[in-house]
């Protein structure tokens, strides 16, 4: 358990505190480069906005409709307004600013149109964290250390209307991000209308789901998920991208994860018969285009479909995760790789690719492509996204070739942000906001020179298991804005004083109703103690703030008793407790009622994993509407400890299980998914105790589980046991499809 942090620099930025405690850390999200704090303060309310003929219109209208949107003063536009946008030719930088408020008003001053907009930006949450409208006098300088601020959005795997993307370009920009990668093109799916190939979309468009939710039980037809992007829908986007200052990144991936683009066009591929589908698999899949003269024209058609919705510099092609089996097994590409005197798959790859990244010069354009396209030869201009760790940008920054960061697992919002139960679906390893923050981007391996070709940072939300916005949101923030501060400026490390400020931002995202992940926020209560003397000890997985707790069901208020230490409770007591920073309150209030009951039920998700091969919450396959419940899971080796379980007088079990589809692509990897071998043809729970080797004290059958759709309740007997035992839970079953999964597990006198 991590230690319980009271933050006193916390209590200075709570914007009833702040007012009395001008030291604490000014309420902005990234810090600024240089800020000194003046004397006084500028009471915004009756405040215009005065903007000069020749640029601080756009800016005024974003400070304008932001301090509106998060409940501020309504500011209107005068010549003689306080409020100044001023052109500046001599503010270096092309996003570079000036803030200067005094009593007497706040002026702003930019070279350019990116600069007055990002200080509108930075205005706004000063007013934004005033909730009485009066703001110290300041002065900022301001520009940042990258020009690429980026993040990801996967389309493909799952797929999200115009109205969220807009929603996402509108908060990145809020944090002073500029760029969004906009992946459209995957296994699972093609989400870009190209008038000259219609069935990339109308065939590609759409998968059948995997699992229950793959057939509507009512008609027995299948269920197909399917979206695309229209043109008109792209230039909206694009254009709404335009005017927050975000250049779109669009990234056509080749040639693997082609399976859409093959489905729709067989052609294409490097097989006789490929997928007439797009993929319901999440993983790596087999399939490759054929990178014959055929598909470069195909490629090149497309690509100025591409090219001419997405006036940005950069077009992403892909390049990653290109299994070269259909390659090596292809008689054609094998003479192709003779013909062109190259060593082997992965040089033809390179050549693949450099003939794309040719083709796109031409137009004007640069490519990207993921870390990969180093294996082979690529033009010298060619950027490369490093995802393998910080290793591709090092190699690339070497050869002389531009780079942008964006390293797996920490740049990769997939995965959970804390070991909290009530996280969104995703992948096992924790990315933590103080973990993400810690992160270098200034890796020491690279000398300045090098340096200078790391373009900057990115995150990327691969959307697997990703399958709602509201997923999404919370996967995204706040580690984006935790990116943007180090993108922007990555100051000297001060987790207490950049806590503070993310706590400021989480405030005006709760004014303006906007999602973030409050999962690590909320307190946890881990019973333990005796059934008539029940101990309750409190721990929150983000470590911000002061626990705070009642126990006569009144709801917790920053003037609530202080959690010290644990607590003795009396069974029928209700406990409430939440974190507060000063007076903010600190995700959700949670509650629980004492009872010795508590000590013998345990969630899946709060036991240990028997391994960390590849852990997962992962959402059940059903219902197709509404809540889908998140299970937690190693799916090479489904296996679940309960440390230190209470036996004593326990004579039986209940046990809710559920069942997945196993729809994961893992390659010669599925050998290794071996189950002990079942005695029902539905299969058994095993319950060992003392570990995974140790006795097996219940066996349960689980055909009374295989009628639902959902979660079921299975139960059985336990022969006496006395004392506290690890207890290693696991299923016997004759494969991995469907695959079992616990979720909870309740001891029974
Ligand atoms: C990747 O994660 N395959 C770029």
């Amino acid at each position: 358990m991590r230690g319980f942090l009271v933050l006193s620099l916390i209590a200075a930025m709570v914007p009833a505190a702040a007012r009395a405690a001008p030291s604490g850390p000014l309420p902005l999200l990234p810090m600024p480069a240089s800020v000194e704090v003046g004397a006084g303060r500028f009471v915004v309310a009756g405040a215009a906005i005065s903007v000069t003929d020749d640029g601080g219109k756009e800016a005024g209208s974003r400070l304008r409709d932001l301090v509106a949107r998060s409940g501020g003063p309504a500011l209107s536009f005068s010549a003689r307004g306080a409020i100044r946008f001023r052109r500046d030719a001599g503010i270096k930088g092309a996003e570079a600013y000036r803030l200067v408020v005094t009593p007497a008003g706040a002026t702003i001053s930019a070279a350019s149109d990116a600069g007055l907009y990002y200080g509108a930006e930075t205005l706004w949450q000063l007013i934004a964290s005033s909730p009485d409208g009066r703001i110290p006098a300041v002065t900022i300088a301001d520009a940042p250390a990258f020009g690429w601020r980026g993040v990801m959005l996967d389309s493909a795997r799952h797929f999200q209307p115009v109205s969220y993307v807009e929603q996402l370009i509108d908060r990145m920009a809020m944090a002073k991000l500029n760029t969004l990668h906009w992946h459209l093109s995957d296994d699972q799916g093609w989400r870009i209308e190209i008038d000259r190939y219609p069935r990339l979309t109308g065939i590609g468009g759409c998968r059948q789901e995997a699992g229950a939710a793959g057939t509507d039980p009512a008609t027995g037809k299948p269920v197909r998920y399917c979206g695309y992007y229209t043109k008109a829908e792209i230039r909206a986007v694009v254009a709404y991208a335009r005017a927050h200052h975000v250049t779109i990144v669009p990234e056509i991936d080749m040639p693997g994860h082609a399976t859409a683009m093959v489905a729709a066009y067989p052609a294409l591929a490097s097989i006789p018969n490929p997928p007439k589908t797009p993929s319901n698999q999440w993983g790596v899949l087999p399939n490759l285009l054929d990178p014959d003269d055929a598909t470069l024209g195909f490629v090149d058609n497309m690509l100025d479909e591409v090219m001419a919705l997405f006036p940005g510099r950069y077009i992403h092609i892909g390049g990653d995760e290109a299994v070269k089996d259909q390659w090596k097994a292809n008689p054609a590409i094998q003479a192709q790789i003779k013909r062109l005197g190259l060593k082997d798959e992965n040089a033809l790859q390179g050549w693949f690719m450099a003939r794309l990244g040719d083709y796109l010069d031409k137009h004007g354009r640069r490519m990207i492509g993921w870390d990969e396209i180093l294996e082979g030869q690529v033009p010298g201009d060619a950027t490369v996204m490093s995802w393998h760790g910080i290793d591709g940008a090092i190699t690339a920054a070497r050869s002389g070739h531009d780079a942008i960061l964006a390293p797996a697992p920490i740049f990769y919002l997939d995965n959970r942000q804390s070991d909290s139960p009530g996280e969104p679906p995703g992948r096992g390893a924790i990315i933590d906001w103080q973990k993400l923050y810690g992160f270098d981007p200034a890796p020491t391996e690279l000398t300045a020179d090098q340096r200078r070709h790391l373009l900057g940072l990115q995150v990327n939300l691969w959307t697997e298991h990703v399958r709602t916005t509201d997923y999404a949101d919370r996967m995204i923030w706040p580690r984006a804005a935790i990116l943007a501060e180090l993108a922007w400026r990555n100051p000297a490390k001060d987790w207490p004083d950049f806590s503070a400020r993310l706590v400021a931002a989480m405030t005006r995202w709760q004014h303006m109703g906007l999602r973030y992940d409050k999962a690590p926020l909320d307190v946890e209560a881990r019973f333990s103690g005796s059934d008539d003397a029940l101990t309750v000890a409190l721990r929150q997985p983000a470590a911000i703030g002061t626990f705070r707790y009642t126990t006569d069901g009144s709801a917790p208020s920053p003037r609530s008793p202080a959690y010290q230490q644990p607590l003795s409770l009396s069974p029928g007591t209700p406990l409430m407790a939440q974190a507060f920073a000063g007076d903010v309150a600190l995700g959700e209030p949670q509650r629980w009622l004492a009872a010795p009951e508590l000590l013998r039920t345990r969630s899946a998700s709060e036991m240990e994993l028997c391994s960390d091969a590849i852990p997962l919450r992962l959402e059940d396959d059903g219902p197709t509407d509404g809540v889908r419940k998140i299970h937690w899971a190693d799916i090479m080796h489904p296996c679940w400890i309960w440390r230190a379980a209470p036996l004593d007088g326990v004579t039986r079990l209940t046990a809710t299980v559920g069942r997945q589809p196993f729809n994961f692509a893992i390659g010669d990897d599925i050998k290794k998914v071996v189950f002990e071998q079942p005695t029902t043809p539905a299969g058994e729970l095993k319950v060992r105790r003392d570990g995974c080797d140790g006795t097996v004290i219940a066996t349960v059958p689980l055909a009374a589980a295989t009628d639902t759709s959902g979660d079921a309740t299975v139960s059985g007997v336990i022969p006496p046991q006395h004392g506290a035992h690890d207890l290693c839970m696991t299923f016997a079953q004759t494969g991995p499809d469907p695959f079992w999964v616990l979720d909870r597990l309740t001891l029974g006198r």
